[in-house]
């Protein structure tokens, strides 16, 4: 079918250590099929420099570095974010929402701004380590509650795992994006990922986007791979 979707679901995760195999890969993909996100390590090794070449190849950005910090400090780097040019950027909604609700002021002023997605708990963090860090309840209890608060502080979507979707999609407004990674085709590897779940049934749960890494990224013919995923999305949505 390889449909070319107008708002493509799938945000391709970039986790090289190097710019040479990103670019390498990003040259076989097409800004038309997926968007890329781009993180710490990357844009640690790498800076704006790297973000602007994906933006020029054509690709939008969703630039991963989970901010957290007063909210001054948070809402700066979310309009240095905007003045980037990417397309997604995130913090984490336990810096609470005077944070967010600083940093959403601040792009407001953006004629186009970035989408401001928060990141709820950490999927590495159990109940164990939640009750170490002061916060009682079971993880999903916590996904939940900060789920809430960030839509109630006028961000515009959260980081989940897509067994979290269902859940949080049926408590939220309509238009809150849903950002899920673990998602893998069903005949793809697992790798290090416990929890996931197909294009397919991460879309039907309520996913808006879809970041997928290896499956994309290691696969011989990662255009294929793409067009594949993106076929199920689209079968999906219809
Ligand atoms: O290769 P894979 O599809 O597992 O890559 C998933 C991407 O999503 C990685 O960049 C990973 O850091 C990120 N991610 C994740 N699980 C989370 C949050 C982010 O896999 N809970």
């Amino acid at each position: 079918m390889n449909t070319k979707p107008s708002d493509p679901r799938v945000i391709v995760a970039l986790d090289y250590p190097a710019a040479e195999p990103a670019l390498e890969l990003v040259a076989r993909l097409d800004p038309a099929l997926c968007r890329l996100k781009v993180g710490k390590e990357m844009f640690t090794r790498l800076g704006p420099t790297f973000v602007e070449r994906l933006q020029l190849a054509g690709f939008q950005v969703f630039l991963d570095l989970k901010y957290h910090d007063i909210p001054n400090t948070v809402a700066a780097a979310c309009a240095a974010a905007a003045d980037l040019g990417v397309w997604m950027v995130n913090l984490h909604a336990s810096g609470g929402r005077r944070m967010m609700e600083t940093a959403r002021e601040r792009l407001a002023g953006y004629g186009e701004r970035p989408l401001l997605i928060a990141v709820t708990i950490l999927t590495s963090l159990g109940e164990e380590d939640l009750a170490e860090i002061g916060f009682s309840g079971t993880p999903e209890e916590n996904v939940l509650r900060l789920a809430a608060l960030a839509e109630d502080s006028g961000l515009d979507g959260v980081v989940c795992s897509p067994l979290e979707a269902a859940a949080i999609h049926r408590r939220a407004g309509q238009g809150f994006r849903l950002v899920t990674p673990g998602v893998r085709p069903a005949s793809a590897a697992l790798d290090d990922q416990k929890r996931v779940m197909t294009p397919g049934d991460a879309i039907r749960a309520g996913a808006s986007y879809l970041v997928v890494g290896r499956p994309i990224t290691a696969a011989e013919d990662p255009l294929a791979s793409l067009q594949a995923i993106n076929d199920e999305v689209s079968g999906a949505l219809a």
